[in-house]
């Protein structure tokens, strides 16, 4: 890529959590690979927040659960110093009414999609004998949640495949961590009603739902040569949800 700086992928980043972590690594200099899928506007709102405010990134459509897609992405990318995972959907239904494609649908994007980014990387990280991968995993991926079987899957999936990655990689100075993230304001909780919320809130210490921003911080830090003395590490965001 046609940059001094060192380069961020964050898949998933036209919107909700993807963003804020795009704006965020911007901030601390890097330039910003905005994937989406479909919303090709959003993204490119962000690229033009980062541009506006001196940053520099672009923005590129792939869907994570293609691999050629995700193998042509990343080859036309070249070096890359980070690589935060955090494309994700949810398809939630009991498991007795869960569909076939849903389930399909769920682990390709949520748990292969991280596979096949992190598989693209670590040829070029191996290379350059740096890097740093953050899975956006979730609480559930730890706790399990009612109705929500196959998302829980795929995010403890997550869990362990980057366990994997820490110990397969971490002695070519390349690191991989994972976020749990509680219950954040995005899109992604919008559909979620004013009783859900209620019995949220309920459940969380601090009281309120999280916000994008608290996740991005955490990715900062991951993303930092900060952190480079942690590896395989799982950090639970969740306003004290889950001790
Ligand atoms: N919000 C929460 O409370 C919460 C809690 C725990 C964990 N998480 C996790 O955090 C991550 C972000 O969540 P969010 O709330 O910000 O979700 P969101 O607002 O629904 O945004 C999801 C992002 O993922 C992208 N995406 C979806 N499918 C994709 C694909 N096949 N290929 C590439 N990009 C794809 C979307 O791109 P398009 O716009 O182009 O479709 C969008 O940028 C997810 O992994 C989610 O599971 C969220």
């Amino acid at each position: 890529m046609n940059t001094s700086k060192p380069v961020a992928v964050v898949t998933g980043g036209s919107r909700g959590i993807g963003r804020a972590i795009c704006l965020q690594l911007a901030k601390d200099g890097f330039h910003v690979v905005v994937n989406y899928a479909k919303s090709r506007e959003s993204a490119d709102t962000v690229v033009s927040e980062i541009t506006g405010s001196g940053g520099s990134a672009v923005a590129m459509g792939f869907d994570v659960a293609n691999p050629d897609e995700v193998d042509a992405a990343f080859e036309k990318i070249g070096a890359v110093e980070v690589l935060v995972n955090n494309a994700g959907i949810t398809s939630d239904a009991l498991l007795l009414r869960m569909k076939n494609e849903d389930l399909d649908r769920t682990l390709n994007v949520d748990l292969k999609g991280a596979i096949f980014c992190t598989r693209a990387v670590t040829k070029p990280m191996m290379k350059a004998r740096k890097g740093s991968i953050v899975f956006i995993s979730s609480v559930v991926g730890e706790t399990g949640n009612a109705g929500q079987a196959a998302y829980s899957a795929a995010k403890a999936g997550m869990l362990g495949f980057m366990k994997s990655v820490a110990r397969e990689l971490s002695s070519r100075n390349i690191r991989s961590n994972a976020i749990t993230p509680g219950y954040i304001q995005t899109e992604m909780t919008g559909v979620l009603t004013e009783s859900q919320k209620e019995a949220i809130l309920r459940s969380i210490p601090i009281g309120t739902l999280g916000q994008p921003e608290d996740i991005a911080y955490a990715v900062s830090f991951l993303a930092s040569d900060k952190s480079r003395y942690v590896t395989g590490q799982v950090l639970g965001i969740n306003g004290g949800m889950l001790m």
